[in-house]
């Protein structure tokens, strides 16, 4: 039984390709099999739901497909049922056809027919399976939190829910189950796990969307280590249960300022070098003038080498100050190094001892290119971070069978946020800062490190983390330090704040997204390719309209007012 791939006349006997979720067969109606099948079989169209009997049998010599998993074999039909017809669909169910994906997303259930959709899925239902065998394995209780609930401050916004029955209230969406799982842990459960959606209102990428998975976790009486080591322990076993990938753990671990410092990013992709490095101190008395007067500003100059063999012209170089410019670069040094010394606009301005200084810094040889931005901190990290994975892009250094893990540990616990012009939390404000920075809370609360931690995987962050607040006066301060007034958090957070004081333990987790994870090991474009029925960048669901409007009776019902 299946569905007609691909049917083809060969005067008088008619070959077609079937297919089902494990693949493809060729069945083969012969008159001289069966004249009935062989009749019936002229009505058969792409898409046709069939159920064939007949005789498998190895092809004929010299008739076999190399190019097709069952290449060698045939069903020679001796009985057909035509199920069901089909409309001509809007696209050819072909592995690789590109079709606009407004139209895959309308005709999803066809969409989902193509072998490298059914692919992704089985994977992903795979990994589910592997998640919950290692954590069922390891003590885990998985326990199902609300969905409709009170909001969790993940620094989205809420997606919220009217409530009938207490007119002018609502439920928000849940951005993450972290609230009920601290709780469990006061509860005493001690292992806690769940695959669970979360539904975020953010601005979309091709990593985001609305509604998504995590495989969410929290531990009792841990620290750090024991949560990275229980997590290793799980990503080594879906990598070995779903792809045959041996992964080699420990994972490195890279605190947050070196992360910025030597990729420029706290997501780095590690699959290949060609870091970054601080070269601020040979220019600090230059006589290159652009040069001295970053540094006498407060600025930074950090070059990086680029091993190109040669490979990138003047052109390139062109394209690349182009690119770090919308990044905010105001431009981009170069210099090329040769047997008879350096190529560069730059070279007229330097003296020996700066461009050996670079040489040894970069651990530069010849042939290499090295390019340099000055400006403040920030600029230099963004600019030179996204320009090191576009030049190993454009050189092919990416492996694409490579899976590079990293831990990103030591976040600050906050971020200035110039919109708010107050300090907001860099993960969430249950997250513990380091005891021993505690001090800086009140004086200088950008310097108190967080305990959390990312995983990155490809340069792409797959998780996060951190151990948290298990004692009520240290939250009551970081509340303080975000600048929440105590009625502010005792409606926000009261009940947390409650059961703080009734014996909760020391504890800590973290939370995968689930949907990044499977596009990382089936080595989709997106999300949007794991997920079954995805919305678009503009939150909707094309195939059931989705968002949409709403009867003037549910309104009223709902007690709500359209004002728009
Ligand atoms: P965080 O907000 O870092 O942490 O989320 C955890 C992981 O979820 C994934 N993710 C997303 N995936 C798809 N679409 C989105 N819109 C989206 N947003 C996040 C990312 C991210 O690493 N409660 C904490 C975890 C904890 O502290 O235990 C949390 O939600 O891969
Ligand atoms: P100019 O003398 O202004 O042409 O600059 C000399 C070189 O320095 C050019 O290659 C510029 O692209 C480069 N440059 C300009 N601004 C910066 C900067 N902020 N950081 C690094 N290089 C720069």
């Amino acid at each position: 039984m299946g569905w007609v791939h691909r049917r083809r006349d060969h005067g008088g006997v008619i070959f077609v390709d079937l297919r089902d979720r494990t693949g493809l067969v060729q069945v083969v109606f012969n008159p001289e099999v069966s004249s009935e099948a062989h009749r019936e079989a002229h009505r058969i169209r792409s898409e046709y739901v069939l159920a064939c009997r007949g005789l498998v049998r190895k092809r004929p010599e010299g008739m076999e497909n190399p190019n097709m998993k069952t290449g060698d074999l045939e069903v020679m039909v001796e009985e057909l049922a035509i199920l069901n017809e089909a409309k001509t669909p809007p696209f050819m169910i072909e592995g690789g056809t590109e079709v606009a994906e407004n139209v895959r997303l309308r005709y999803r259930y066809l969409d989902l027919r193509r072998p490298e959709l059914q692919r992704n899925l089985f994977l992903r239902s795979r990994a589910a399976a592997a998640t919950r065998e290692y954590f069922h394995r390891e003590g885990f209780i998985e326990v199902e939190t609300p969905f409709l609930t009170k909001s969790t401050p993940e620094g989205a916004r809420d997606y919220l829910v009217p409530s009938r029955i207490n007119p002018g209230t609502f439920y928000a969406l849940p951005q993450s189950p972290q609230i009920f799982k601290q709780l469990l842990m006061v509860a005493g459960f001690d292992r806690y796990y769940q695959i669970v959606k979360c539904f975020r209102d953010e601005d979309l990428r091709a990593d985001r969307q609305p509604e998504f998975t995590q495989v969410d976790i929290e531990m009792s009486f841990i620290d750090e280590d024991d949560i990275i080591r229980t997590m290793e322990g799980y990503m080594a076993h879906l990598f070995s249960a779903c792809l045959g990938v041996e992964l080699k753990t420990p994972f490195p671990r890279l605190p947050y300022r070196e992360a910025l410092a030597r990729y420029g990013k706290d997501n780095p992709d590690t699959r290949f070098g060609m870091e970054m490095v601080d070269v601020t101190d040979l220019f600090r008395e230059t006589a290159f003038q652009l040069f001295r007067e970053t540094v006498e500003g407060g600025g930074i100059i950090k070059a990086m080498r680029i091993e190109d063999d040669r490979r990138l012209s003047r052109k390139d170089l062109d394209g690349l100050r182009d690119y770090v410019s919308e990044y905010g670069a105001k431009g981009l040094a170069w210099a090329r190094i040769q047997k008879e010394g350096w190529t560069s606009p730059i070279a007229k301005f330097l003296n020996e001892g700066e461009t050996k200084g670079v040489e040894e810094k970069t651990a530069a040889r010849e042939g290499d290119l090295i390019v340099f931005v000055a400006d403040i901190p920030a600029v230099v990290h963004e600019s030179l971070g996204n320009l090191r994975l576009h030049v190993a892009r454009k050189l092919d250094l990416i492996r694409k069978d490579d899976f590079a893990f990293t831990w990103i540990t030591e976040f600050p616990l906050f971020e200035y946020s110039e919109t708010e012009k107050r300090f907001v939390s860099t993960h969430h404000p249950f997250t513990s800062p380091y005891y021993e920075d505690l001090p800086y809370l009140e004086t200088d609360p950008g310097r108190v490190r967080a305990r959390a931690y990312d995983l990155v995987l490809n340069g792409s962050e797959i998780g996060g983390g951190s151990i948290r607040i298990h004692d009520r006066k240290v939250q009551a301060r970081i509340f303080d330090a975000l600048g929440l007034s105590q009625e502010e958090t005792r409606v926000k957070f009261g009940f947390l704040l409650d059961a703080l004081e009734y014996g909760t333990p020391p504890h800590g987790g973290i939370a995968f997204g689930f949907d990044r994870l499977v596009m990382l090991m089936t080595g989709a474009d997106s999300i949007r390719d794991v997920i079954a029925f995805p919305k678009t960048q503009k939150a909707a669901c094309l195939l059931t309209d989705a968002p949409s409007r709403v009867s003037v009776e549910q309104l009223l019902e709902l007690s709500l007012k359209i004002v728009t």
